[in-house]
């Protein structure tokens, strides 16, 4: 099959398209999809890159990305859940050798859920990943409740756009930032507030929130604790995982220690703001989806598409996300 596919870690120049791919295997709970299209998340090319095989080490050769959507053309012996010919949309499990970037893809029948009917496999594509991203930190860790205050950072990126609209969703008072010319677009996805990174510092102008979701790490995430207000949580996906995760990932003594040493700046400020901080590292999960699915056909979430590749070229889709410009979704686009 046609696939994008490494062969060993690096930089773009590792990537490679090729058209005799092994075709999976499909286990007995999974179903085999053929792919129309897929999506381009930070995780495909950190995982390129080696960046994150202490958590995730991949055989070679590997296919690379992490969501996409497709159509059923196979069960596994105890694949109950879809039939032949559904239009799923899913994230497979990390441990999935075979990643999206390709003409077929096996998963987890739990891991996929039916594809929103009013989006096409395109639309469809870029949801998975931002959307569990987004209802875990949200919901699951964040436990955000009608009339809270959240303030979600980078609201025009591919995680953010979706915060945005999940968040105002449920009621709550969503505020984001984002740059001079994405102030507009991020409104229309529902903020209440925008913060212009551009023009002024959001830790100057923003206290007492109940949640922060940060995407973006480093000094935005250290300033961030300052606008929670005492019991607040700050939810991060960027950066080093905390000690929990690398129990959930069963790893060794040494790399506990090392995340906990790396997080103890997080530690100290949590502490110093009498606040909790959280790291996720995000899960597959069908149910989730099917949930985002009905938001979508009830019109309550919307995609946001940013700009669409063929399969040949996802080099230069990595090098447009590697920006950091990108206004929601970079679309692979498959059959
Ligand atoms: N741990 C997990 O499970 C998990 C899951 C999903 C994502 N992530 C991580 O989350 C991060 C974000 O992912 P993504 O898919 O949303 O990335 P993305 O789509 O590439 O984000 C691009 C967006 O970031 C905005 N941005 C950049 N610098 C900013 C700043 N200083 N303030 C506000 N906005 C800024 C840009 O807007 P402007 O052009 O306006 O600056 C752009 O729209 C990545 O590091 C990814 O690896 C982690």
């Amino acid at each position: 099959m046609k696939a994008s596919i490494i062969r060993k870690y690096g930089g773009n120049e590792v990537i490679e398209y090729v058209e005799d791919f092994p075709k999976p295997e499909v286990g007995d709970d999974e179903i085999l999809i053929e792919m129309r299209a897929a999506s381009v998340n930070p995780i495909d090319w950190k995982v390129m890159k080696g960046d994150v095989k202490v958590m995730l080490d991949y055989k070679m050769p590997h296919v690379l990305g992490n969501d996409g959507a497709g159509v059923v053309v196979q069960l596994g012996a105890n694949a109950n859940k879809f039939k032949v010919g559904d239009e799923v949309y899913f994230r497979p499990g990390k441990k999935k050798v075979v990643g999206t970037f390709a003409e077929f893809c096996s998963v987890k029948q739990d891991e996929a859920g039916l594809k929103p009917k009013n989006l096409s496999f395109e639309e469809a594509a870029g949801i998975p990943l931002v959307g569990l991203t987004s209802w875990q930190a949200l919901f699951e860790l964040g436990n955000l409740q009608k009339g809270q205050k959240v303030l979600i950072h980078a609201g025009s990126g591919g995680v953010g756009s979706i915060a945005i609209q999940l968040a105002k969703n449920i009621g709550a008072e969503v505020t984001t930032t984002t740059s001079t010319a994405n102030v507009e677009l991020v409104k229309s996805l529902g903020a209440d507030i925008v913060i212009d990174y551009k023009k002024e510092n959001f830790q100057d102008k923003l206290s007492g929130y109940d949640l922060v979701f940060d995407t973006l790490g480093g000094k935005t995430r250290d300033e961030s604790y300052k606008v929670l207000k005492p019991g607040g949580i700050l939810i991060s996906v960027n950066g080093i995982p905390t000690t929990d995760v690398a129990y959930e990932y069963g790893l060794n003594f040494i790399i506990k220690s090392l995340f906990f040493i790396l997080n103890m700046k997080n530690t100290s400020l949590a502490k110093k703001y009498k606040v909790n901080y959280k790291y996720l590292f995000m899960n597959a999960n069908g149910e989730q989806l099917s949930k985002i699915a009905k938001l979508i056909e009830d019109k309550k979430v919307k995609p946001l598409v940013d700009k669409t590749f063929p399969l040949k070229d996802v080099r230069e889709a990595f090098s447009y996300q590697q920006t950091g410009r990108a206004k929601g979704k970079i679309i692979i686009k498959i059959k």
